[in-house]
């Protein structure tokens, strides 16, 4: 097909895509053509425009290193990492589900830890907080020997591998859920912390008047043979910020109770008040236990 004006050009291309072998690729060349000619005829997007886009894509390729992944928080700003999470969970997309977005601090090998230990490895100031989670199936029965990894930002927004005064792997440990499903362990009352802004990302936000923050949020990820790896996120619904996620992650399902107690701890008196406790039931979906590649070392 000979191209003569700009309304030739989207069904010559088209008509290439549509000989591409394998057919799921050729499904998403097909509908990627299809909306990216769209999207420019529908801006009228200009030369200039063109080059600075193609710049912006460069630059977020350079940006990337060990520790930093600027394609995934500009997924985020988008709305794209919760979209295909809320598409592909939940009886796809039907019901409200316990699966949220990984994020970027998620480390392996995080240290193991017996049910009622504590994962403050160093001094961190911050009010105590006692964690208790249950996992089950979508029936609600518990599912036993479940390995749930936790980790959280500190009181001052920050995880330890971003803190030089935190201990390796503080704020971050393995349990094991009991017969009844149960795990439960001590830490600090994590806050919400900005997203890095030092790039491509943070010059859309200023451009947009855009915070940068995450509520305050705990991080699981549930393994066990059998169902799909819950990768959960549960939102302290008291953040300031728990309504404008600059990475709209919060959902109905992740909002979890993180209870003030201004009296004395039952159990331990040398607790001091205010103290925090949170109670969350985590929902597992059948499926295949696959592991993501760890965002960082
Ligand atoms: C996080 O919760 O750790 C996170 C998720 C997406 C982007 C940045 C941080
Ligand atoms: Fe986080």
């Amino acid at each position: 097909m000979s191209i003569k004006r700009q309304e030739d050009v989207t069904p010559a291309v088209l008509e290439v895509m549509r000989r591409t072998r394998d057919p799921r690729l050729r499904e998403i060349m097909i509908s990627l053509v299809t909306h990216l000619h769209g999207f420019v005829r529908d801006v009228g997007l200009t030369e200039a425009e063109f080059r600075d886009a193609t710049a912006i894509l460069n630059e977020i390729g350079k940006l990337a290193s060990e520790t930093h992944n600027e394609a995934v928080l500009m997924a985020g700003s988008l709305g794209v990492s919760s979209l295909v999470c809320l598409l592909n969970n939940g009886d796809d997309g039907l019901t409200e589900t316990s699966q949220s977005v990984l994020g970027p601090f998620w480390r392996r090998n995080s240290p193991l830890v017996a049910n009622g230990g504590s994962i403050v490895r160093s001094d961190t100031a911050g009010p105590p907080l006692f964690v208790r989670g249950r996992v089950q199936d979508r029936s609600g029965a518990a599912i036993a020997g479940a390995e749930i990894d936790v980790w959280h930002a500190s009181p001052i927004g920050l995880y330890e591998n971003q803190d030089p005064e935190q201990a390796d792997m503080n704020l971050r440990g393995k349990f094991i859920s009991d017969d009844d499903g149960r795990f439960w362990f001590r830490s600090v009352m994590m806050v919400g912390y900005p997203i890095p802004t030092n790039g491509v990302v943070g010059r859309l936000l200023r451009a947009q008047d855009r915070h940068p923050y995450r509520p305050a949020h705990l991080h699981a990820l549930i393994f066990k043979p059998g169902y799909k790896v819950l990768i959960s996120q549960v939102y302290d619904p008291g953040d300031p910020n728990i309504d404008t996620d600059v990475q709209f992650g919060v959902t109905r399902a992740l909002i979890g109770e993180f209870v003030r107690h201004d009296e004395a701890h039952p159990d331990d008196p040398e607790v001091t008040a205010p103290w925090r406790s949170l109670d969350y039931t985590y929902t597992m979906e059948p499926g295949e236990a696959v592991l993501p590649r760890p965002p960082i070392k």
